[in-house]
This record gives C-alpha cells, sequence and structure tokens, in this order.
C-alpha cells in the first residue's frame, strides 16, 4: 500500500487503496478492515462492501447510486468521460449503422451477434408473437380519449400478466424466454394501439410479411380507408431509433425493472414497472419535454434567455436534452441522431428546418458557455430524437412511448441476466435515519 493512495477523511473512516484491497480505519473506534476491490473487464473498479454490515454494521451512503454498482452485468459498457457506448464489447456506432434492431435485440439476449440462421429463427418467433390477446382492446376503451400514452402503457403491459400465465414462472428457463419474446413483439403493438385510441382511429393489426420498424410504423399511420406508403429512410431511421435506445446499462427504469425481479415479480410487472420510472422528465420524459423547450423558445433570438434561466439556481428550468449522470462527454448516441436529423428532413423534403436550426444553434450556444463547459454538459440522447419523430409525425405524448418500446429489450435482457444469475438476492436498500428516535406514547387528550 502506497502513502499517497491513503485518504484521510478526518472523522469519517479513512480507507488506503492498493491494487486488490483497501483498508478503512474507523477513526471514530480505530478499527481496521480489509474490504477487497473487484476488477472488471473493463472500466472503473468496485470496492466489495457485501460484508460490511453483517461482520462490521457499517453501511454506506450513496441516496441517488452515483458512486454504487449494484450488479455484475456482460450487457453494455458506457465510458462516460470517453463517450463511448458498448453492447456486449460493440460500438454503439457500429451496431447503429450495420445493423437492425432485431440483431441488436438478440445479441443483447443471448450475448452475441446472431449468424444469418439465428436472425431469420428469431425474427420469424419476434414476428409471430406479435398480436395480442382480442380481449386486450377494452383496456384501452376504459381510459379517457385524453390520457397520455404512457399511462396507457403502464396499465397495459402490467395488463399482460393477466393474459399470459403460461409465462410467469420466473424458475422455468421455457417461460422466460418465451416472455421475453412477448414483451419485445408485443410493445409495438401496444404502443400502436395507444396512439390509435387517443386519435380515435381503428386499430390496426399486424402484418407478418413488414420488419419491425415497418409493422410498427403501418400499425401506427395505416387506416382501413386506404394503402400506407412506407418510405424507406423513415423504417430505418426509425429501426436506427430503437437501436439506440435498445439499453443502457444500470439506468434508473433498468434499475428499476432489476429491483422489482429481484423480488420474484413477474417480467410483464417488472416491466410496467420499468415504463413508470422511464416517464419522468428527468429520464426518457425528456425527449417529449425537449421539443416542448424549443417550441417554447421559439425563435433563436430568445436562445440567451433560456441558456440564462437553465443556469440561474433560483430557477428549476434545465436545458432539456442536455446532461447526463454517466456522460462528461457528447452522448455518442445523440452524434448518430443528429446526423439521422439531417438525413430523414431532407428526405422528407422538409426544407424549412427551424426546430432542427434552433436546436443546433442551442447546443453552439452552450456547449460555449462556461457554466455548461465547467459541469462537462452535453447533448445526450434526447436532445435530437424528438425532431426525427416530430418530423415522421408522431405527437410529443409519443416521444416516450417509443423510447420504452425499444428500451424494452434492453430490460428484458437486463431482467433475464438477473434471473439467472444463482446469486440473486432480493434488493434491499437501508438508510441513514434521521427520525426522532423512540420517544413515550402520548394519548390524544394529552397533545
Ligand atoms: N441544465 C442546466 N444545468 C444542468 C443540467 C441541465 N440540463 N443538467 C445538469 N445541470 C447542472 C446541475 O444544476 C448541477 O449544477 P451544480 O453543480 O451547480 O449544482 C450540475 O449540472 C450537475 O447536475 P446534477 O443534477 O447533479 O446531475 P445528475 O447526474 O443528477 O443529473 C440529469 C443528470 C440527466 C438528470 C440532468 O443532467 C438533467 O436534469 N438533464 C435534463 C433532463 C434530461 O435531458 N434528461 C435525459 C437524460 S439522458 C436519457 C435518459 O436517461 O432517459
Amino acid at each position: 500500500m502506497t502513502s499517497e493512495n491513503k485518504i484521510n477523511l478526518g472523522n469519517k473512516p479513512t480507507i488506503q487503496s492498493d491494487s486488490d484491497s483497501v483498508t478503512i480505519i474507523d477513526n471514530k473506534t480505530q478499527k481496521r478492515f480489509d474490504l477487497s476491490v473487484l476488477s472488471p473487464t473493463v472500466g472503473d473498479r468496485s470496492i466489495d462492501i457485501r460484508k460490511l454490515y453483517t461482520e462490521h454494521q457499517l453501511l454506506t451512503y450513496d441516496p441517488s447510486y452515483s458512486s454504487t454498482a449494484s450488479c455484475d452485468s456482460k450487457i453494455t459498457y458506457i465510458d462516460g468521460e470517453r463517450g463511448v457506448l458498448l453492447h456486449r464489447g460493440y460500438t454503439i456506432q457500429d451496431l447503429a449503422s450495420k445493423s437492425t434492431f432485431l440483431e441488436v435485440a438478440y445479441l443483447l439476449l443471448q450475448g452475441h451477434l446472431p449468424n444469418q440462421n439465428e436472425l431469420s429463427t428469431f425474427t420469424n418467433t419476434i414476428t409471430h408473437h406479435t398480436m395480442v390477446h382480442e380481449q386486450l382492446q377494452f383496456f384501452y376503451r376504459g381510459f379517457r380519449r385524453d390520457a397520455h400514452p404512457m399511462s396507457i402503457m403502464i396499465g397495459v403491459v402490467g395488463a399482460l400478466s393477466a393474459f399470459y400465465h403460461d409465462s410467469t414462472d420466473i424458475s422455468d428457463p421455457q417461460q422466460r424466454m418465451i416472455a421475453s419474446h412477448r414483451l419485445i413483439a408485443k410493445m409495438p403493438t401496444i404502443a400502436a394501439m395507444a396512439y390509435k385510441y387517443s386519435i380515435g382511429q381503428p386499430f390496426v393489426y399486424p402484418q407478418n410479411n413488414l420488419s419491425y420498424a415497418a409493422n410498427f410504423l403501418n400499425m401506427t399511420f395505416a387506416v382501413p380507408a386506404e394503402e400506407y406508403k412506407l418510405n424507406p429512410v423513415v423504417v430505418k431511421a426509425m429501426d436506427r431509433i430503437f437501436i439506440l435506445h435498445a439499453d443502457h446499462e444500470q439506468n434508473a427504469s433498468t434499475s428499476t425493472v432489476r429491483l422489482a425481479g429481484s423480488s420474484g415479480a413477474n417480467p410483464f410487472a417488472c416491466i410496467a414497472a420499468g415504463i413508470a420510472c422511464l416517464w419522468g422528465p428527468a429520464h426518457g420524459g425528456a425527449n417529449e419535454a425537449v421539443v416542448n423547450m424549443l417550441r417554447e423558445i421559439g425563435d433563436k433570438k430568445r436562445i440567451p434567455e433560456f441558456i440564462k434561466k437553465a443556469k440561474d439556481k433560483n430557477s428549476s428550468f434545465r436545458l432539456m436534452g442536455f446532461g447526463h449522470r454517466v456522460y462528461k462527454n457528447y452522448d455518442p448516441r445523440a452524434a448518430v441522431l443528429k446526423e439521422s436529423c439531417h438525413e430523414v428532413l431532407n428526405a422528407l423534403g422538409i426544407r424549412n428546418q427551424p426546430l432542427l436550426e434552433l436546436a443546433m444553434e442551442l447546443e453552439r450556444i452552450a456547449l460555449q458557455d462556461e457554466y455548461f463547459v465547467e459541469r462537462k454538459l452535453f447533448p445526450n440522447v434526447d436532445f435530437y430524437s424528438g425532431i426525427i419523430l416530430q418530423a415522421i409525425g408522431f405527437p410529443t405524448s409519443m416521444f416516450t412511448v417509443l423510447f420504452a418500446l425499444a428500451r424494452t429489450v434492453g430490460w428484458v435482457a437486463q431482467w433475464k441476466e438477473m434471473v439467472e444469475d444463482p446469486s440473486l438476492r432480493i434488493g434491499r436498500p437501508r438508510q441513514r435515519y434521521m427520525g426522532e428516535p423512540q420517544r413515550p406514547y402520548i394519548p390524544i387528550e394529552k397533545r
């Protein structure tokens, strides 16, 4: 152990670290104990504190989990400082430019890129699970016409466990796999139905001759009265958006899915919990918030006013689509989406692109501003996605639904990985109790 690795934290325990262990000296009790340091295949090391409480009655304190590795995972790796995102070792740039969404889904679930046979079998399986039980449509009719589609998604996806009893036994590997396939396959159908219900149009059934993205677009935009022509550029852009949102390590919604699943809850219930978490504006709800913000800004001249507001500590306003807990560099997904924005808008013949121009100017000004530079705040995945989705024809209320649709693959892969880990125990954090110590009960007449 070298002296420069010794960190004296005053009255708090002192941590000394070398390559594979740290020693904590509790300055209050003068007790010393060694903790091992776990190395990943790549990335930051973690102090193994699993026995800290049982052996030393010490808890660790990390309310928003910034310094907590909650599990072992082989699915996704992020290097936030360098802006790197890998799925099973492949860069997001390679996957977004060379793979289809179903290939990436297979990769996340199975750990390797499928060969042609594996992909055909997987595609065939997913394609043949896209229909939902006919009774499920009655759930939609129970919602108000103006219900937010995310609220419908939470209800309907949770309700799947009431329909597919034969895939809720999580101890059966076959049932786990069928549930995973069902979730990936049915999510586009459920999302499109939420949209159709909100605009008062009839539901459109899935079509097995279409690709995953094309089928979703058809169920969303086709009407029985006329033929719907799929634009290949739009289909490709949709597929790419799905790839870019497929998984992102232990983010809030994925951790929610894992925590729910750790109790043994069925996968449909766990994914519904993930959708609920994703809805928040600090997470997946940001794509909707970005477009609303850009519309509110309205004109390039007003950008400085909004930048000022975002920096003002007395205002709760934040630049939506900016900043990330892990990325302290450009989010690689945002870079791909920015490029896609130009492609899609040009392909759709949209010459006048005020939102995109406004977004680019906002980015340019923010990235030169000391406040954003100092805090390493860069555009994240939500900054440019809404502009493409809007150009395709989605209302803003559907943006987070599309995120949920794509992220279902990651949630399912992470849930399966956890359930299949023999060391699984229920997730149960502790707390730093700051309330009243025990006190005598006061009868009501004396209070
Ligand atoms: N605008 C203005 N200031 C910001 C922003 C922003 N968008 N993001 C962070 N900051 C400031 C924050 O006020 C704080 O400043 P200070 O150190 O002076 O107190 C500093 O940067 C660090 O922020 P933080 O809140 O401690 O960071 P966090 O890791 O807890 O939050 C975040 C991450 C994504 C919730 C946050 O950056 C944010 O609210 N961004 C806007 C919402 C958004 O775009 N969310 C999508 C995230 S990516 C996709 C997804 O997860 O779904």
